[in-house]
């Protein structure tokens, strides 16, 4: 890794990315703020003010696609911590820095018995970053736990609480994919968890792999077994989980597509949508395990694109564009991108 600290406190000139995203696109921040406390990331945020960068936010890497060159100020947020505090009724109300690893939460929490978050295990990234995609899996999404979300904003260079309402958390969206982009700092967040079991076994295969009565220690277990299976490891084939998100459609286009594919996945909505499964589609189109060049289709899971090695942010999109090509002349369904992707322009 090559870069020079400056004269300014915690700021890293030209600093490697590479490392920092899962997919392993090359990448060189033009300059780089590790935060470890809030105050911390109030500095970094008034130095981009003063100086009129623009910021790019990044967490594990896992749900990111990044430009050779990232302009502006490039900032991580690395606040530890995590308390839990008993509530009424058995519930249990967890506080966590957005640098905590995900998935060392979920643990921390089958560990101590307290149920919510088990079937959210594995999911690679930081903590700060579950509420950006509203982070699901298996049933269960963040929006069915979390109570707020910590952030400073740029703009008056403070700390404010968004209560779960007001972050606009839906499948795979929240306020901080959308008009909070590029704004604000995820810093802390805030859970309900139980210690009454509440097993969420919906998701069939689930249900297949764990006793009528489990631990919340034994689905943790399954659920980390489903994945293993399916989901290629980041840290040995770069990826950045599912690349597109399920198309929700019409419920006339589901029957159409119905008529074609009768055993076609569909998923109806409480608003009158289906969701397709763009695994599925993918797959029908014979493109499961499709290589070319230094990217391709994961052979067990068609959601998930891998990086072979020597690729660049600019061939993994035309790559995934020309899936989602075939996609749409095949089932007139058009697949959209999953991960939140960095724009290369700015600074
Ligand atoms: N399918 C295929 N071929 C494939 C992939 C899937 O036929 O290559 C079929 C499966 O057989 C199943 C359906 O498509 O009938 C759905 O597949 P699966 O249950 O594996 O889940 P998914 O819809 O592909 C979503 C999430 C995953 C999450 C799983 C489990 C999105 C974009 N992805 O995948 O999230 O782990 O459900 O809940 O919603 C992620 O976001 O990175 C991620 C891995």
């Amino acid at each position: 890794m090559s870069s020079r600290q400056n004269a300014v406190s915690g700021l890293v000139i030209d600093h490697d990315l590479s490392d920092a995203n899962t997919l392993a696109l090359p990448s060189r921040a033009e300059r780089f703020w590790h935060a470890r406390v809030e105050r911390d990331v109030i500095d970094g945020l008034e130095l981009a003010n003063a100086q009129g960068w623009p910021i790019t936010v990044v967490g594990g890497g896992s749900n990111l696609l990044l430009p050779p060159a990232v302009g502006g100020l490039t900032l991580r947020a690395d606040i530890e911590g995590t308390t839990f505090r008993a509530g009424d009724g058995g519930a249990v109300h967890v506080e966590v820095g957005a640098g905590v690893g995900w998935h060392a939460l979920v643990d921390a929490c089958v560990e101590r018995e307290v149920w919510g978050l088990e079937n959210l295990a594995l999911i690679p990234g930081l903590a700060g970053a579950a509420p950006i995609q509203n982070i699901g899996a298996y049933g269960v999404e963040l929006a069915d736990v979390i109570d707020w979300v910590e952030l400073a904003d740029r703009r008056d260079s403070r700390v404010h609480r968004l209560e779960r309402d007001a972050c606009g958390l839906g499948y795979r969206d929240s306020i901080f994919k959308q008009e909070l982009a590029d704004r604000v700092v995820i810093t802390r967040l805030g859970l309900t968890l139980s210690t009454r079991p509440r097993p969420q076994l919906d998701y069939g295969v689930l249900r297949d792999r764990v006793a009528t009565t489990p631990s919340a220690r034994e689905v943790f277990e399954a659920v980390c077994a489903i994945r293993r299976e399916k989901l290629p490891d980041p840290a040995l084939t770069p990826n950045a989980g599912s690349f597109f998100k399920n198309p929700l459609v019409t419920e006339a286009t589901a029957s159409r597509l119905l008529r074609q594919a009768p055993d076609m996945p569909h998923y109806p909505q409480p608003n009158g949508q289906v969701k397709l499964a763009a695994g599925w589609l993918i797959d029908q189109c014979g493109l499961k395990g499709r290589r070319k060049g230094a990217f391709g289709v994961h052979d067990r899971q068609a959601l998930v694109l891998v990086h072979f090695g020597g690729g660049t942010l600019d061939g993994l999109i035309a790559f995934a564009d020309e899936l989602v090509d075939i996609v749409h002349a095949r089932f007139g369904v058009v697949l959209e991108r999953e991960p939140r992707r960095v724009d290369a322009s700015r600074g």
